[in-house]
């Protein structure tokens, strides 16, 4: 590669990249032309074929178990990316858990976890990488959820951090302007590991259905689809804002029908 194409070459980073959504993502800006450095949990398996997919792109991946929640750990990672590429162009929280189903039935514990995974991790994210994206004049994409702009009460620690998010894109708009875009994305029900115990019994797959206009679950690309587009220059315009992508299901929502 010449010095001018390195120049040229984008980066970007992503929080909990080896499966699911997060893994959609990587391979979606792999194939968009970036180099991805990406994070992972635990499962080193997922996150060794997500590597490979991104290598067969032709571009370059760099990866480490981080845990998103922990402040050193995430910026050693952002570090380790910087080393490694130089730059930095487009930073997506997607790493993310839920919690125990039932208003009345979250710990102290797990509002803890669920919020410092879902929330305060993405802002750590974005913190220790502000200052690459200011130079490159970057974006940030977070990973939301329409439980954070509806209601959710059977997850309610879950959806709270997910409103969190939305308003942390919000308020980052503003504070990393105007040199960086940050914007939000808010799936509906889409198909991963996190939501297989719905996914794979037939009566709830099929009530989910019910409330989405388009007629399906969402699959993971329909999200990295619309992340790739907010991280891009097509986006230039857009910051602060949270884009849904769900199929129309928020709208059931809306008029009382949640499924
Ligand atoms: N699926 C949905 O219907 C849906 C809907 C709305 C929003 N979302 C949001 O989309 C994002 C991705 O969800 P998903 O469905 O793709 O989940 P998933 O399939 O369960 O994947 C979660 C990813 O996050 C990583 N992760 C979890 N905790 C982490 C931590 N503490 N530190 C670092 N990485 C961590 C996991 O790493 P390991 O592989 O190592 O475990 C994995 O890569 C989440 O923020 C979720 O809330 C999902």
């Amino acid at each position: 590669m010449n010095a001018r194409a390195a120049d040229e070459q984008k980066v970007a980073l992503v929080t909990g990249g080896s499966r699911g959504i997060g893994r959609a993502v990587v391979v979606r800006l792999a194939r968009a032309g970036y180099d991805v450095a990406f994070t992972f949990r635990q499962d080193a398996e997922s996150a060794r074929a997500t590597a490979a997919e991104v290598t067969g792109s032709g571009r370059r991946a760099f990866y480490r178990p981080v845990d998103a929640c922990d402040e050193k750990e995430v910026a050693g990672f952002a570090a380790g990316a910087r080393e490694e590429f130089g730059r930095l162009d487009t930073v997506v929280a997607s790493a993310g858990i839920t919690g125990a189903l039932g208003w009345d039935a979250v710990s102290s514990e797990e509002w803890r976890s669920v919020f410092e995974t879902n929330l305060v991790g993405q802002y750590w994210a974005v913190r220790t990488t502000a200052s690459d994206l200011k130079k490159t004049r970057g974006s940030v994409v977070l990973v939301a959820s329409i439980g954070g702009l509806t209601a959710y009460p059977e997850q309610v620690a879950y959806a709270a951090a997910k409103a969190g998010t939305i308003s942390l894109a919000r308020s980052l708009a503003f504070a990393l302007a105007p040199e960086v875009r940050v914007n939000a994305v808010a799936p509906g029900w889409v198909r991963t590991d996190m939501t297989a115990g719905l996914y794979d019994e037939p009566r709830a797959r099929a009530a989910i259905v019910r409330g989405i206009p388009r007629g399906r679950w969402g699959e993971p690309d329909d999200v990295a689809s619309a992340v790739v587009f907010l991280a891009s220059d097509g986006a230039r315009f857009i910051t602060g804002e949270t884009l849904v992508v769900d199929g129309g299901n928020v709208l059931s929502w809306r008029a009382g029908r949640r499924r």
